[in-house]
């Protein structure tokens, strides 16, 4: 495997095939440069206020971070003392329990059915020390989600004194109907915590912002202890940028939607393991390592890089961002 890396196209990662919006890229190009000596805003009111509008919030609901994974790290060092527990699920995102485990978090896992969120397995893990439950809705890397009603009953059920943390990376991708509207659950659970990302549909991965959505207690504690200054210029001015611009995001998605369908579709007229995803990618599942490291070198040597399952400790399966038509067809007619 010698492949020129300029040639390689990156489905590995779930960035958006697409870019970003053109907005964002002439709202950085328009940036004054002859201000970068300057430090960033330090509240990036304008930012939250922005974010706050599309929600009918106040911005005093809204978290920054650097990345999702930011404010994911935030909320384990600081909501969760130490002898304080983590639940999340045994296929799911992995920054949860590998921060968990930077900080000396103690983390379980709950099973999963037919590789979907089964609320029923969380429960019995619940105990007096656990502070914490992460979901990623949709899953990354299974792309199933866990509907309304089921995260309501999550919700009902489990201590108050608990955080749910619903990871919505991906929230824009999804078609399903049965999705939760985490923001009216919010109205009724202040422990719940949403958190979202610009480095999917946005297309701002590289810039490095993502956002949480949480009562006013939770913001201001999280807020007050984040990094001073830890969203950049550029990433503030490209988000404010992209977050104007929903022709953008409406029309990745649509095209995300399509070519999700034919990759599913295709993959599994070829008898492929594989699920009906709700993200902007597509997991396959296979009988064993060989099979996995067969089809991970096909793709490979067609110059389709997809992320290898094992770096989540995950074995026998990989993840493929969904592209367009044509690298969608370069990857079924890669495979037998
Ligand atoms: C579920 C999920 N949450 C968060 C992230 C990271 O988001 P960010 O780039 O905003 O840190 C990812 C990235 O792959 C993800 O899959």
């Amino acid at each position: 495997m010698n492949k020129n890396f300029k040639n390689i196209i990156k489905l590995s990662a779930n960035e958006n095939f697409y870019g970003c919006s053109p907005s964002a890229k002439d709202a950085m190009k328009k940036f004054s440069w002859d201000t970068i000596h300057y430090y960033p805003d330090l509240l990036q009111q304008s930012l939250k206020e922005k974010l706050a509008s599309n929600f009918n919030l106040s911005s005093q609901n809204i978290l920054l971070g650097v990345g999702a994974v930011g404010i994911i790290e935030n909320i384990i060092q600081f909501l969760i003392k130490p002898g304080e527990e983590i639940i999340t699920l045994e296929r799911s995102f992995i920054a949860y329990w590998q921060l968990a485990g930077f900080h000396h978090r103690k983390f379980h896992f709950a099973e999963m059915s037919h590789f979907t969120c089964d609320i029923n397995n969380i429960f019995p893990l619940v105990n007096d020390k656990t502070k914490a439950i992460f979901i990623c809705n949709p899953n990354n890397p299974t792309g199933t989600i866990i509907p309304h009603n089921d995260l309501k009953i999550l919700l009902k059920k489990i201590p108050s004194q608990v955080f749910v943390i619903v990871d919505e990376a991906y929230n824009e991708y999804v078609t399903d109907t049965t999705y939760p509207d985490s923001l009216q659950l919010l109205s009724e659970f202040p422990n719940l915590i949403i958190l979202r990302s610009l480095s999917k549909i946005y297309g701002l991965a590289g810039l490095r912002i993502g956002y949480g959505i949480a009562t006013e207690k939770v913001t201001t504690e999280l807020e007050k202890k984040r990094l001073p200054f830890s969203i950049n210029s550029i990433a503030s001015v490209a988000a404010m940028a992209s977050l104007d611009d929903k022709n953008f995001i409406e029309e990745c998605k649509m095209k995300n939607k399509t070519e999700r369908e034919f990759l599913f579709c295709q993959l599994k007229r070829k008898g492929y393991c594989t699920l009906p995803s709700q993200a902007n990618f597509i997991f396959l599942y296979f009988q064993n390592n060989n099979e996995k490291e067969d089809v991970f070198k096909r793709l490979f040597e067609n110059s389709i890089r997809v992320c290898d399952l094992k770096i989540f400790k995950q074995d026998r399966s990989l993840r493929i961002a969904v592209a367009d038509r044509t690298v969608n067809e370069i990857i079924v007619d890669s495979l037998v």
